[in-house]
């Protein structure tokens, strides 16, 4: 296939995915990811419910596993997303305003939010669209949907977890969408994570509100990773899949590779089906004490790279052979497609995987690359066969090609700049942040979004893989005191054509002992 053809399917596929989810003219069913452009691939991260649940959620666990997430290479490998969840973060005041746990979160929300943007990570914080957390420990948002919404936006938070405990007489269907029209009365881009497990249907109508839904009950409590449970899961996020694309996305839950009471290809299995699943890779397990092994699964870039396909199709079960599963139906941006062999059974399998079943003419002479051995065999004509011992995967990608290339993977340096001027001087002042692109295709330079206040601008510059944007304020004319501002930037995928998720990140400016009056901004 030339390079041609190709973007032309995928653009294509990308139309039919969003005729198919029903645009036109009702506007309610519209994307979110329409407006913002956030989340056009799953989102990556780390939540402590899984391993943790409230205890010891604090501020020090949150920034030892940020330490630990960009020491063991998980955020070269494209985990953004970290906070805490039902961490009894904050508590309403008498006047009716959120006000963070200092005990628990010394530096403030706030404050942890500022470490994680410094440290080149997105923010998570969670809350819930009742009265209370599902503990009770913390207030919900009902009747307080706008100002707490402007309290996240104020914390920076980037993605926001809304559970749905304390709901008795709300719908999900009339709870959430407020919650997102608050979410963009707050004016911050936030990636919107509904969890209600599946009540509701949010499959059915919650692309406008968020990026993501929760179709399952909880994977585990907190410390009991189950592989039955998380089995469970699969097979009811596996029926969803017409429902999954760029933007919006069916998640089974937060993983559990990498907790106790797992063998090693459990945690391989359990991963390449939330890949496959084009599932949401937010990892639950502690990061600090994580062994090689699943360092070596939850950083598998080649696995990664079938779940941050910019296409964004969820894989489904074609056919079943005894007690293996052959899940296909994952056309990826380059004309590959990705194909599992699961065997949940007790016994070894032997599988022939046809053209057919891997979505291609049954002539085809294809390459097949294994993803875990990071093997390319063929090109060879007809069935390729596939051997899996019990409760184990293959994962292959298969090809008319023998060239394999990875998605882009965005990592960034800083997603917040910091600038201290006197507005006495007409002061110039610029930092750097530069985002690397850690896939194998090349990308485009980034674009700025028109919009910026007239104290800033931004260049992009390239250095091979490497991206600069020279952030440059302009302090003439300026009062004292604190300005804010949101630098945008787009990208498309380049053999796809798809745009990419968008990038920001936060520019805060503080002007001192100007002869003007005191702003703040
Ligand atoms: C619900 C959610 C979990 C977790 C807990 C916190 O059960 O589904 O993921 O957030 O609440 O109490």
């Amino acid at each position: 296939m030339t390079k041609l053809p190709r973007i032309v399917a995928a653009v294509s596929m990308g139309i039919l995915l969003l005729v198919g989810f029903g645009r036109g003219e009702d506007p309610a069913a519209k994307l979110r990811s329409d407006q913002d452009g956030l989340a056009l691939t799953p989102p990556m991260g780390w939540y402590p419910w899984n391993e943790f649940g409230q205890e010891p959620q604090n501020e020090k666990l949150i920034k030892e596993t940020v330490e630990a997430l960009v020491r063991s290479g998980m955020k070269e490998a494209g985990y953004t997303y970290i906070g805490p969840d039902e961490g009894i973060c904050f508590s309403r005041n008498a006047s009716g305003k959120l006000t963070p746990n200092l005990a628990r979160y010394p530096s403030g929300l706030r404050g942890l939010g500022d470490y994680v943007h410094q440290q080149g990570l997105k923010y998570a914080l969670y809350t819930d669209a009742g009265t209370h957390t599902c503990s009770k420990a913390m207030p919900g948002t009902k009747g307080h949907e706008f100002e707490d919404m402007k309290a996240f936006a104020e914390w920076r938070a980037d993605y926001l977890k809304v559970d749905w405990c304390n709901t008795t007489g709300q719908t999900p269907e009339t709870a959430y969408p407020k919650l997102r029209d608050a979410q963009l009365a707050a004016g911050r881009p936030i990636v919107f994570s509904l969890c209600s497990w599946g009540e509701g249907q949010p499959w059915k109508w919650a692309a406008s509100v968020g990026h993501l839904w929760r179709t399952t009950a909880d994977i585990c409590g907190p410390g009991k990773a189950s592989w039955t449970a998380a089995l469970k899961n699969v097979e009811a996020n596996e029926k969803l899949s017409a429902s999954a694309g760029p933007g919006h996305w069916n998640d089974p839950d937060m993983m559990i590779t990498g907790m106790s009471g797992l063998s090693e290809a459990q945690n391989r299995s359990l991963f390449s089906l939330w890949c496959m699943m084009a599932s949401p890779l937010m990892a639950g397990n502690d990061l600090r004490s994580m062994t090689e092994s699943t360092i070596k699964i939850l950083t598998n870039r080649e696995a990664i790279g079938i779940n941050q396909d910019p296409l964004g199709i969820q894989g489904r079960i074609v056919r079943k052979d005894g007690a293996a599963e052959i899940w296909a139906g994952k056309r990826l941006f380059d004309g590959s497609q990705a194909v599992l062999v699961f065997n949940p059974g007790e016994a070894p399998a032997q599988v022939q995987v046809t053209p057919g079943d891997a979505g291609f003419e049954e002539s085809a002479s294809l390459y097949a690359r294994d993803l875990w051995r990071h093997q390319t065999s063929g090109p060879r004509a007809g069935s390729i066969r596939v051997t899996v011992a019990p409760k184990d995967l293959a994962l292959l990608r298969i090809s008319k090609t023998s060239s394999f290339p990875l998605p882009p993977i965005i990592v960034a340096d800083s997603y917040r700049v910091v600038f201290h001027a006197s507005g006495n001087s007409a002061q110039k002042l610029t930092q750097a942040i530069t985002v690397k692109n850690n896939g194998s295709s090349e990308l485009p330079l980034w674009t700025v979004s028109p919009g910026l206040p007239a104290w800033l601008s931004v260049t992009v510059t390239p250095s091979g893989k490497t991206q600069t944007f020279s952030t440059k304020v302009s302090v003439a004319g300026l009062g004292r005191g604190h300005y804010h501002a949101v630098v945008k930037a787009d990208n498309r995928e380049p053999i796809s054509g798809l745009p990419m998720s968008a990038l920001y990140y936060d520019v805060d400016l503080e002007v001192s002992g100007a002869a003007g009056g005191p702003a703040n901004r």
